[in-house]
Protein backbone atom coordinates (compact mmCIF):
# COMPACT_ATOMS: atom_id res chain seq x y z
CA UNK A 1 0.00 0.00 0.00
CA UNK A 2 1.60 3.32 -1.21
CA UNK A 3 0.18 5.60 2.11
CA UNK A 4 0.06 5.54 5.29
CA UNK A 5 -3.93 3.91 6.03
CA UNK A 6 -6.18 5.41 8.34
CA UNK A 7 -8.78 2.76 10.53
CA UNK A 8 -12.47 4.50 10.97
CA UNK A 9 -13.69 2.41 13.86
CA UNK A 10 -11.84 0.12 16.83
CA UNK A 11 -14.24 -2.26 17.15
CA UNK A 12 -13.93 -6.44 16.51
CA UNK A 13 -13.98 -5.73 12.56
CA UNK A 14 -11.48 -2.94 12.79
CA UNK A 15 -9.21 -5.54 14.72
CA UNK A 16 -9.43 -8.40 12.36
CA UNK A 17 -8.27 -5.77 9.30
CA UNK A 18 -5.41 -4.47 11.16
CA UNK A 19 -4.32 -8.16 11.65
CA UNK A 20 -5.06 -8.90 7.91
CA UNK A 21 -3.05 -5.32 7.57
CA UNK A 22 0.09 -6.69 9.62
CA UNK A 23 0.84 -9.13 7.22
CA UNK A 24 1.90 -6.61 4.23
CA UNK A 25 4.03 -3.87 4.31
CA UNK A 26 1.18 -1.74 4.75
CA UNK A 27 2.23 1.51 7.27
CA UNK A 28 -0.89 1.87 10.10
CA UNK A 29 -1.02 5.97 11.01
CA UNK A 30 -4.16 5.07 13.60
CA UNK A 31 -7.28 4.44 14.49
CA UNK A 32 -10.68 6.89 14.80
CA UNK A 33 -13.69 6.21 16.87
CA UNK A 34 -15.95 8.77 18.12
CA UNK A 35 -15.84 6.80 21.66
CA UNK A 36 -14.10 9.60 23.70
CA UNK A 37 -12.68 6.49 26.15
CA UNK A 38 -10.86 4.84 23.24
CA UNK A 39 -8.78 7.67 22.53
CA UNK A 40 -5.05 7.19 23.75
CA UNK A 41 -5.82 3.48 23.50
CA UNK A 42 -4.54 0.27 21.43
CA UNK A 43 -5.73 -2.24 19.30
CA UNK A 44 -3.62 -4.57 18.24
CA UNK A 45 -0.92 -1.96 19.01
CA UNK A 46 -2.39 0.47 16.94
CA UNK A 47 -3.27 3.86 18.86
CA UNK A 48 -6.24 5.21 18.76
CA UNK A 49 -5.85 8.91 18.43
CA UNK A 50 -9.62 10.51 18.42
CA UNK A 51 -12.93 10.80 17.05
CA UNK A 52 -13.86 10.97 13.33
CA UNK A 53 -12.72 14.38 12.50
CA UNK A 54 -9.40 13.81 13.62
CA UNK A 55 -9.19 12.28 9.80
CA UNK A 56 -9.01 16.38 8.25
CA UNK A 57 -5.49 16.42 9.78
CA UNK A 58 -4.80 14.17 6.86
CA UNK A 59 -5.15 15.34 3.21
CA UNK A 60 -7.09 13.29 1.26
CA UNK A 61 -4.01 12.92 -1.35
CA UNK A 62 -1.50 11.80 1.74
CA UNK A 63 -3.70 8.97 3.34
CA UNK A 64 -6.30 5.88 2.51
CA UNK A 65 -8.71 5.13 5.23
CA UNK A 66 -9.46 1.62 5.71
CA UNK A 67 -13.56 0.99 6.99
CA UNK A 68 -13.34 -0.82 10.34
CA UNK A 69 -16.86 -0.59 11.09
CA UNK A 70 -18.64 -4.21 10.89
CA UNK A 71 -22.18 -5.15 11.02
CA UNK A 72 -24.50 -8.44 12.15
CA UNK A 73 -27.43 -7.05 10.15
CA UNK A 74 -27.82 -4.18 7.85
CA UNK A 75 -24.65 -2.51 6.74
CA UNK A 76 -25.99 1.24 7.13
CA UNK A 77 -23.85 2.77 9.29
CA UNK A 78 -20.64 1.47 7.50
CA UNK A 79 -22.30 2.79 4.33
CA UNK A 80 -22.93 6.00 5.80
CA UNK A 81 -18.88 6.30 6.86
CA UNK A 82 -17.52 5.69 3.94
CA UNK A 83 -19.96 8.18 1.58
CA UNK A 84 -19.38 10.71 3.94
CA UNK A 85 -15.51 10.75 3.75
CA UNK A 86 -16.00 10.03 0.09
CA UNK A 87 -17.65 13.33 -0.56
CA UNK A 88 -14.86 14.78 1.92
CA UNK A 89 -12.41 13.94 -0.98
CA UNK A 90 -11.20 10.36 0.60
CA UNK A 91 -10.03 7.14 -0.48
CA UNK A 92 -10.56 4.14 0.61
CA UNK A 93 -7.93 1.14 0.68
CA UNK A 94 -9.22 -2.63 -0.85
CA UNK A 95 -7.87 -5.16 1.76
CA UNK A 96 -7.19 -8.38 1.04
CA UNK A 97 -5.78 -11.50 3.14
CA UNK A 98 -2.79 -13.08 1.45
CA UNK A 99 -4.45 -16.68 2.35
CA UNK A 100 -7.45 -15.62 0.17
CA UNK A 101 -8.38 -16.76 -3.03
CA UNK A 102 -9.37 -14.48 -5.84
CA UNK A 103 -9.55 -15.27 -9.72
CA UNK A 104 -7.18 -12.90 -11.52
CA UNK A 105 -10.76 -11.83 -13.58
CA UNK A 106 -12.87 -10.64 -10.90
CA UNK A 107 -13.69 -7.02 -10.51
CA UNK A 108 -13.09 -5.36 -7.59
CA UNK A 109 -15.00 -1.75 -6.27
CA UNK A 110 -13.14 0.84 -4.18
CA UNK A 111 -12.65 -0.39 -0.60
CA UNK A 112 -13.56 -3.99 -0.49
CA UNK A 113 -12.46 -6.07 2.24
CA UNK A 114 -11.44 -9.64 1.37
CA UNK A 115 -10.78 -11.33 4.69
CA UNK A 116 -8.91 -15.06 5.29
CA UNK A 117 -9.28 -17.99 3.60
CA UNK A 118 -12.25 -16.85 1.55
CA UNK A 119 -12.46 -17.51 -2.16
CA UNK A 120 -13.68 -15.84 -5.29
CA UNK A 121 -14.37 -17.43 -8.46
CA UNK A 122 -13.85 -16.31 -11.99
CA UNK A 123 -16.92 -14.05 -13.60
CA UNK A 124 -17.54 -12.52 -10.43
CA UNK A 125 -17.54 -8.63 -9.53
CA UNK A 126 -17.92 -7.08 -6.37
CA UNK A 127 -18.96 -3.25 -5.31
CA UNK A 128 -17.97 -0.70 -3.36
CA UNK A 129 -17.25 -1.01 0.43
CA UNK A 130 -18.15 -4.56 0.09
CA UNK A 131 -16.93 -7.58 3.10
CA UNK A 132 -16.33 -10.66 1.80
CA UNK A 133 -15.81 -12.33 5.67
CA UNK A 134 -13.55 -15.25 7.15
CA UNK A 135 -13.89 -18.31 4.89
CA UNK A 136 -16.87 -16.82 2.66
CA UNK A 137 -17.04 -18.40 -0.74
CA UNK A 138 -18.71 -16.55 -3.81
CA UNK A 139 -18.85 -18.69 -6.64
CA UNK A 140 -18.49 -18.32 -10.78
CA UNK A 141 -20.28 -14.90 -12.51
CA UNK A 142 -21.78 -13.70 -8.95
CA UNK A 143 -22.80 -9.79 -9.04
CA UNK A 144 -22.34 -8.67 -5.64
CA UNK A 145 -23.47 -4.91 -5.10
CA UNK A 146 -22.07 -2.05 -2.89
CA UNK A 147 -22.14 -1.79 0.82
CA UNK A 148 -22.64 -5.43 1.42
CA UNK A 149 -21.40 -8.12 4.46
CA UNK A 150 -21.19 -11.64 3.23
CA UNK A 151 -20.53 -12.70 6.59
CA UNK A 152 -18.30 -15.25 7.73
CA UNK A 153 -18.61 -19.06 6.19
CA UNK A 154 -21.46 -18.10 3.58
CA UNK A 155 -21.84 -19.76 0.55
CA UNK A 156 -22.98 -17.87 -2.51
CA UNK A 157 -23.27 -20.56 -5.74
CA UNK A 158 -22.60 -19.57 -8.79
CA UNK A 159 -24.38 -17.05 -10.77
CA UNK A 160 -25.75 -15.26 -7.68
CA UNK A 161 -26.70 -11.44 -7.71
CA UNK A 162 -27.11 -9.62 -4.49
CA UNK A 163 -28.14 -6.23 -4.39
CA UNK A 164 -26.73 -2.75 -2.71
CA UNK A 165 -26.45 -2.70 1.04
CA UNK A 166 -27.75 -6.21 1.75
CA UNK A 167 -26.18 -8.45 4.92
CA UNK A 168 -25.91 -12.14 3.81
CA UNK A 169 -25.97 -13.90 8.34
CA UNK A 170 -23.12 -15.82 8.88
CA UNK A 171 -23.09 -19.57 7.80
CA UNK A 172 -25.90 -18.89 4.86
CA UNK A 173 -26.12 -20.70 1.65
CA UNK A 174 -27.67 -19.40 -1.63
CA UNK A 175 -28.41 -21.24 -4.34
CA UNK A 176 -27.09 -21.07 -7.97
CA UNK A 177 -28.75 -18.14 -10.06
CA UNK A 178 -30.54 -16.34 -6.91
CA UNK A 179 -31.32 -12.72 -6.89
CA UNK A 180 -31.23 -10.95 -3.49
CA UNK A 181 -32.60 -7.46 -4.18
CA UNK A 182 -30.81 -4.44 -2.32
CA UNK A 183 -30.90 -3.73 1.60
CA UNK A 184 -32.14 -7.49 2.21
CA UNK A 185 -31.15 -9.38 5.31
CA UNK A 186 -30.60 -12.93 4.98
CA UNK A 187 -30.62 -14.36 8.92
CA UNK A 188 -27.70 -16.57 10.09
CA UNK A 189 -27.77 -20.07 8.41
CA UNK A 190 -30.60 -19.43 6.26
CA UNK A 191 -30.54 -21.76 2.70
CA UNK A 192 -32.01 -19.35 0.09
CA UNK A 193 -34.11 -21.66 -2.69
CA UNK A 194 -36.11 -18.22 -4.24
CA UNK A 195 -35.45 -14.82 -5.26
CA UNK A 196 -35.78 -11.69 -2.62
CA UNK A 197 -37.01 -9.06 -3.14
CA UNK A 198 -36.00 -5.15 -1.75
CA UNK A 199 -35.86 -4.51 1.64
CA UNK A 200 -36.64 -8.09 2.59
CA UNK A 201 -35.70 -10.59 5.76
CA UNK A 202 -35.57 -14.20 5.04
CA UNK A 203 -35.00 -16.64 7.79
CA UNK A 204 -34.55 -20.51 7.69
CA UNK A 205 -34.49 -23.43 5.57
CA UNK A 206 -35.34 -22.99 3.15
CA UNK A 207 -35.22 -19.09 3.71
CA UNK A 208 -38.87 -17.91 4.32
CA UNK A 209 -39.82 -13.44 4.45
CA UNK A 210 -40.07 -12.36 8.58
CA UNK A 211 -41.63 -9.83 9.55
CA UNK A 212 -38.38 -7.44 10.69
C1 LIG B 1 -32.17 -12.87 11.76
C2 LIG B 1 -31.65 -11.96 12.85
C3 LIG B 1 -31.26 -10.60 12.26
C4 LIG B 1 -32.76 -11.80 13.89
O1 LIG B 1 -32.32 -10.99 14.89
P1 LIG B 1 -33.41 -10.38 15.92
O2 LIG B 1 -34.38 -9.52 15.17
O3 LIG B 1 -32.64 -9.78 17.05
O4 LIG B 1 -34.21 -11.65 16.33
P2 LIG B 1 -34.37 -12.36 17.75
O5 LIG B 1 -33.05 -12.90 18.22
O6 LIG B 1 -35.14 -11.45 18.64
O7 LIG B 1 -35.27 -13.59 17.35
C5 LIG B 1 -36.58 -13.41 16.81
C6 LIG B 1 -37.08 -14.77 16.36
O8 LIG B 1 -36.32 -15.19 15.19
C7 LIG B 1 -35.66 -16.42 15.47
N1 LIG B 1 -34.35 -16.33 14.82
C8 LIG B 1 -33.34 -15.50 15.13
N2 LIG B 1 -32.30 -15.71 14.31
C9 LIG B 1 -32.67 -16.69 13.48
C10 LIG B 1 -32.01 -17.34 12.44
N3 LIG B 1 -30.75 -16.99 12.07
N4 LIG B 1 -32.66 -18.30 11.76
C11 LIG B 1 -33.91 -18.66 12.13
N5 LIG B 1 -34.61 -18.07 13.13
C12 LIG B 1 -33.97 -17.10 13.80
C13 LIG B 1 -35.57 -16.52 16.98
O9 LIG B 1 -35.47 -17.84 17.41
C14 LIG B 1 -36.87 -15.88 17.38
O10 LIG B 1 -37.91 -16.80 17.18
P3 LIG B 1 -39.22 -16.81 18.12
O11 LIG B 1 -39.88 -15.46 17.92
O12 LIG B 1 -40.02 -17.94 17.60
O13 LIG B 1 -38.71 -16.99 19.52
C15 LIG B 1 -30.34 -12.53 13.52
O14 LIG B 1 -30.65 -13.63 14.35
C16 LIG B 1 -29.30 -12.96 12.51
O15 LIG B 1 -29.32 -14.04 11.94
N6 LIG B 1 -28.34 -12.02 12.29
C17 LIG B 1 -27.21 -12.20 11.44
C18 LIG B 1 -25.94 -12.30 12.30
C19 LIG B 1 -24.70 -12.21 11.46
O16 LIG B 1 -24.69 -12.42 10.28
N7 LIG B 1 -23.60 -11.86 12.10
C20 LIG B 1 -22.35 -11.69 11.39
C21 LIG B 1 -21.37 -10.96 12.25
S1 LIG B 1 -19.81 -10.80 11.44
Amino acid sequence: MSLPVIILGAGGHAKVLIDTLLTSSAVIAGIVDPIPALTGSKVLGVPVLGADDIVTEFPPAEVLLVNGLGSAGLPLRRQQIFERFKGMGYHFATVIHPSAVVAPDVELGEGVQIMACSVIQPGSCIGCNTIINTRASVDHDCEIGDHVHIAPGVTVSGGVKVGDGTHIGVGATILQGMEIAGHCLVAAGAVVVTNVTEGTTVKGIPARVSAR
